[in-house]
């Protein structure tokens, strides 16, 4: 399944490129699922992506012209999770994108990979320029929140709008006493996730400890990746390596440099926070707050406005649809 060539440099090294093709993981996505093929790290990968066209009875139902807006899924979601917000992005007029990052999902599972933040928002860039999409909202959910803001850091004449859901990374965690884990040990929590385990975590930081049965579609659709008979270790190992991604390359002093239009949307419940589970107590209680942590944010993003959901949790988008979608649809009608 995987092919690898190696180019001979000098007689005694050789580097070798491998092609790892788009993961078999057979979850049935809303639309069609299209590949982005790139070469990076030595490695030929393909990044999956829906690319869902503006509704044919909204104002602008031409694709090539229509605002594109880009949804980033968090770590423990796929593009999929999405279906909700693209529907009523698309009925408003939006050409909606929505990739899934390599390591994740429908994309390629490298079996190593030196996965950074500003490697995924370049790897998404170039997925936007394949299509020549040269303006676009960037709208981040959890993890997919704080490499949006690194893609608006990157990109920022691309980047007209930033919106930020629950977004992660709005504090350092290593700096507020998270000690460093080894990736081995990731791992080894990683291969241990079942159904009890992700819907407690899930329970308990996403839905303010209550349960929907609509919830269990986002847990089995996560446990079906870790348990892929080909690429199950490949999948766990990479939410190892992007456990460790995110512990060690804060974006939240950068916060003050974004150009973007920002909108912040915060559930003021949620307490997520990485590293928490092997910290000890007296550093728990310092981390997640996001009462406290969307005002900061909202501070120092130049011109951002913030919107507080005070009984949600981490995914106000899953939890109270309405209500999220109201508030992020009043944002955009008035900032243009
Ligand atoms: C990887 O992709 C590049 C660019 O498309 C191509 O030239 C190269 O042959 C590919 N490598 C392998 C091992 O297929
Ligand atoms: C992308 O790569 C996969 C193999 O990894 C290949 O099957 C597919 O044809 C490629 N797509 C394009 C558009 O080159
Ligand atoms: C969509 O817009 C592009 C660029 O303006 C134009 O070339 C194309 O003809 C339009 N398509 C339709 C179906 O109107
Ligand atoms: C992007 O633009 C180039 C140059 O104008 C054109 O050749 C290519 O077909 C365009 N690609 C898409 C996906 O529109
Ligand atoms: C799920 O994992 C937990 C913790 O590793 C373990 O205690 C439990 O027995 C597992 N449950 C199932 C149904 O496999
Ligand atoms: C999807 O793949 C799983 C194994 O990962 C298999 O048990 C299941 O039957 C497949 N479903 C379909 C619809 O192919
Ligand atoms: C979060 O911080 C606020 C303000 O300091 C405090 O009132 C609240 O109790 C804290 N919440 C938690 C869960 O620690």
């Amino acid at each position: 399944m995987r092919s690898i060539a190696c180019l001979a440099l000098a007689a005694s090294t050789a580097l070798c490129q491998t092609v790892i093709p788009p993961s078999p993981w057979n979850y049935t996505y809303p639309w069609p699922v299209h590949y982005h093929n790139l070469t990076s790290q030595r490695l030929n990968l393909s990044m999956a992506y829906m690319d869902v066209a503006p509704s044919s009875n909204s104002a602008t139902s031409n694709t090539t012209t229509a605002p594109t807006i880009v949804l980033l899924h968090g770590k423990n979601f796929c593009g999929a999770t999405w279906a909700d917000s693209a529907r009523r992005l698309s009925a408003r007029g939006h050409r909606v994108l929505i990739p899934d990052q390599i390591g994740f999902c429908k994309s390629s599972k490298p079996t190593t990979y030196q996965f950074s933040l500003q490697q995924l928002a370049y790897n998404t860039n170039s997925l936007l320029a394949s299509l020549n999409i040269t303006s676009a909202k960037i709208l981040g959910h959890s993890m997919g929140g704080m490499l949006a803001t690194r893609f608006a850091l990157m990109y920022p004449t691309l980047t007209s709008h930033l919106i930020l859901t629950n977004p992660i990374g709005l504090e350092d965690w290593k700096a507020l006493g998270v000690p460093w884990r080894p990736i081995e040990l990731s791992y080894a929590d990683e291969l241990k996730a079942n159904y009890t385990s992700i819907r407690r975590y899930q329970q308990a930081t996403y839905y303010v400890n209550t349960w929907k049965p609509e919830y269990d579609e986002w847990v089995n659709m996560l446990v079906s990746l870790y348990q892929l008979p080909d690429e199950g270790a490949a999948f766990a190992y990479d939410m190892a390596l992007t456990t460790d991604m995110v512990l060690t390359q804060p974006v939240v002093y950068e916060f003050p440099l974004v150009k973007a239009k920002t909108l912040v949307m915060i559930g003021t419940r949620d307490n997520t926070a990485i590293g928490k589970a092997w910290s000890p107590p007296e550093v728990q209680a310092k981390l997640g707050n996001y009462s406290v942590l969307g005002k900061q944010t909202a501070e120092r993003i130049p011109g951002a406005e913030l919107v507080e959901f005070g009984d949600l949790g981490h995914s106000p988008q899953v939890q109270d649809s309405e209500t999220y979608h109201a508030a992020l649809f009043e944002w955009l009608d008035r900032v243009g």
